[in-house]
């Protein structure tokens, strides 16, 4: 008989299949069982009937707990009642590994609950849901460059260098000398775009955060495009192509998750290329307006981008960023050299920044002074510097925080959601 899974059921509509996954919910009445079957691709009712099945089998049903392994035999209906629109006439059941007291139950649980039993709350709807709506995004990511031609390079994991300042490194004994986990994959970027002329690296990035929100994870997943000869112009463009693209191909595939995820849909349909831009002295002014209490030369806090927000229909563009705030590879305004050519992309609805992006300091003397300035020992990037001596051009690359991302397109309140196994300042167990 033809395994077949739920979200195909309907090339299957009167043909008799086998379905195999676990039981998700049982509701009992007298001659009837209707055991809810889920197996990762989506959830469908199996009706049994009490003598159309044998009759150990019909017992066997009726004190099956939540999560038994099923295998399930029967015949595919379409049904517009029914949750999905088929279900399932129970023909044959094979149990194959019986549960009882899933710890998981359909009552509400608190998130340290939930958060201490990840490996089983990854078989919840939502999260089932979620996990395949980040899937997707990552392959419409991949697909986009590979479209466009860039290769994908990725960057060591074990790294001398800090990229973002050194007050979030994790340090790791690396034989006799000192490791940290790489907090962006940018610098290896870099080398990779001189080699290769545009790349991406994708891969887990880390940062000691100390900060509790619910945008910052110690653990997270990065995607780092880096081109040569391009400027900050052509990676802001780059970056709204990438959101408008991603987006639209995942409103198209994942419906069915966004809609059991409650996501309301029409702002997504809103994210279309050319975002609003502005420099950071407008938003400046805007805040100024808005009261948020924000001080011109600091970084915006989680309020002052969703004030930001708030004023535009789509993501936006902050460019021009006060110098002393940004990290030390990024290349001076020409026109105002105490800012710098650095973007941030601030999603809609409150959910922050999504994406950090620069033009990089091609001068080898004045990116020798920042790192100077910084108080970075010289040694460890002296490969770096050679991207400077050895035909250095005009380029530039940006950041995007995965999970970030998929909590905006699944509008899902907390990033640690969105990641099968998070990692934060308080957690990082199972
Ligand atoms: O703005 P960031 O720090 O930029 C960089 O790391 C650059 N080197 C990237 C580049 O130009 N190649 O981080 C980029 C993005 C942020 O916009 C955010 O989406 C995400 O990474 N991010 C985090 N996501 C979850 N938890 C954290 N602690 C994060 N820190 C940054
Ligand atoms: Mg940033």
């Amino acid at each position: 008989m033809q395994h077949v899974y739920v979200e195909n059921l309907r090339d299957h509509v009167g043909s008799v299949v086998t379905l195999k996954g676990w039981l998700y919910n049982r509701r009992s009445k007298g001659k009837i069982h209707f055991l809810q079957l889920r197996d990762g691709t989506g959830i469908v009712q199996v009706v049994m009937v009490a003598g159309q099945v044998p009759q150990d089998q019909f017992e066997a049903a009726s004190s099956l707990g939540q999560e038994s392994s099923i295998i399930v035999r029967g015949l595919v209906k379409k049904d517009a009642r029914a949750q999905g629109g088929y279900e399932i006439d129970g023909q044959d059941l094979v149990i194959v590994s019986p549960a009882q007291d899933y710890p998981i139950q359909k009552k509400e649980h608190g998130p340290d609950f939930l958060l201490d039993h990840r490996h089983l709350w990854l078989r919840s709807r939502k999260q089932v849901a979620l996990m395949r709506v980040r899937s997707a995004v990552i392959f419409a990511l991949r697909s986009f460059f590979d479209r466009r031609g860039f290769v994908n390079m990725d960057a060591p994991i074990f790294t001398p260098n800090a990229c973002e300042g050194t007050s979030t490194l994790f340090a790791v004994d690396y034989f006799e000398e000192t490791a940290y986990l790489t907090q962006s994959g940018q610098l290896y970027g870099e080398a990779g775009a001189m080699a290769l002329g545009k790349i991406y690296t994708f891969g887990p990035t880390f940062r000691a955060e100390k900060s509790k929100t619910r945008r910052h994870l110690t653990e997270f997943w990065m995607l780092e495009p880096e081109v040569a000869y391009a400027d900050l112009n052509d990676i802001m463009r780059l970056a709204e192509d990438m959101l408008s693209e991603v987006v639209a191909e995942v409103l198209a595939r994942r419906a069915i998750e966004l809609e059991i995820l409650e996501r309301d849909t029409t702002s997504l349909k809103r994210v279309q290329a050319p975002f609003p831009r502005v420099t950071y002295d407008e938003a400046a002014k805007i805040l100024a307006e808005e009261g948020t209490g924000f001080v011109y030369g600091n970084d915006l806090g989680a309020p002052d981008e969703t004030a930001i927000s708030k004023r535009f229909d789509r993501p936006v563009m902050v460019t021009h960023w006060p110098a002393d705030i940004k990290a030390f590879y990024m290349k001076r305004d020409p026109a105002d050299p105490t800012k710098v050519l650095g973007c941030d992309v601030i999603a809609p609805d409150g959910y922050g920044e999504i994406i950090g992006g620069s033009q990089r300091e091609d001068d080898l003397s004045l990116l020798e002074q920042r790192i100077a300035h910084e108080k970075l020992p010289k040694e460890a990037f002296e490969w770096y510097l050679d991207l400077r001596r050895y035909g250095s051009v005009p380029h530039a690359g940006f950041g995007l925080g995965l999970e970030r991302l998929v909590a905006w397109i699944s509008g899902t309140e907390h990033v640690r959601e969105c990641i099968p196994f998070p990692r934060t300042i308080y957690r990082m167990r199972p």
